[in-house]
Formats: structure tokens, C-alpha cells, sequence
């Protein structure tokens, strides 16, 4: 289990459908960047999540960041402590050539970690 704190709220990304929570790793985790299936522990709940750690080159930014958008939530997580367990590596992070390009990517993440999740929880 990685714990970690929400830098930035839950609102970010929702223009596109897919709210993330931005991270801040209590311990750093040397892990490839690109997309994961986690299971995500909020307020004693756990929720899927769809790990995302990387630059965000679509958006053009270099600096490496975590985020997670968790399935079947809504709320404010800012300010809040989580933990998350990863359970799979789902693809490389990519720089597609427009966002609606990288929604639809999202869209079909969205669909794998269903699919992996659906087992453990
Ligand atoms: C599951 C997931 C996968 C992502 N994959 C990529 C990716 O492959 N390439 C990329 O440039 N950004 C990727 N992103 C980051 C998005 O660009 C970013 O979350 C979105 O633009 C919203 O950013 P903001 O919350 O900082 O506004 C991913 C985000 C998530 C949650």
C-alpha cells in the first residue's frame, strides 16, 4: 500500500469526464510511467482507480506527476489522505494528438480496469 495526499482538487479534467486527483507520494515509488488498475482506499472505502503516472505530454508539461480518477465516485477529495495498492499495468503513458484523442484512450482504460477490478472487489 502507497499512501498519499491530494494536492489538487477533484474538479481538474472534469471538462473532460475524468476527474483526477493529483498525488503527493508520502514514500516515492520507482514505477514505470504509464496507466495502472489500483485499488483506491478513500475514508475506509475502496474504489477502482485508474493510476496515471507521467508528464502529460498531450497537455505539452514536462514535470512528473501522479493522479488517479476513481470509477463510480463523486466528491471532493481534496486535503484527503488515500492509499492505493496497484494491481496491474494497463498501457504506456502516450502523447496523443488532441484531447479528445486521449478521452477516448481514457474512455477504453476505463473499460480494462472495469474488467481487471471486477474480480477483487
Ligand atoms: C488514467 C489516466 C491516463 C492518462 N494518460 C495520459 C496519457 O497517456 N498522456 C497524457 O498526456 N496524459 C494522460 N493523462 C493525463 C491527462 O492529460 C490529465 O489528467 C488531464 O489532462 C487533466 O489534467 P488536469 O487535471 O491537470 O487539468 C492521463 C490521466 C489519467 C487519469
Amino acid at each position: 500500500m502507497t499512501t498519499a495526499t491530494v494536492i489538487h482538487g477533484y474538479r481538474n479534467g472534469s471538462k473532460f469526464g475524468f476527474p483526477t486527483a493529483n498525488l503527493r507520494l508520502d514514500t516515492p515509488i520507482d514505477i514505470e510511467n504509464g496507466v495502472y488498475a489500483a485499488q483506491v482506499e478513500v475514508d475506509n472505502i475502496t474504489y477502482k482507480g485508474m493510476l496515471y503516472v507521467g508528464t502529460r505530454p498531450t497537455l505539452g508539461l514536462t514535470e512528473k506527476t501522479y493522479e488517479v480518477h476513481l470509477l463510480h465516485f463523486s466528491g471532493n477529495l481534496y486535503g484527503k489522505t488515500l492509499s492505493f495498492e496497484i494491481v496491474e499495468f494497463i498501457r504506456p503513458e502516450q502523447k496523443f494528438e488532441s484531447v479528445e484523442a486521449l478521452v477516448e484512450q481514457l474512455n477504453r482504460d476505463r473499460e480494462a480496469v472495469e474488467a481487471i477490478l471486477v474480480k477483487t472487489l
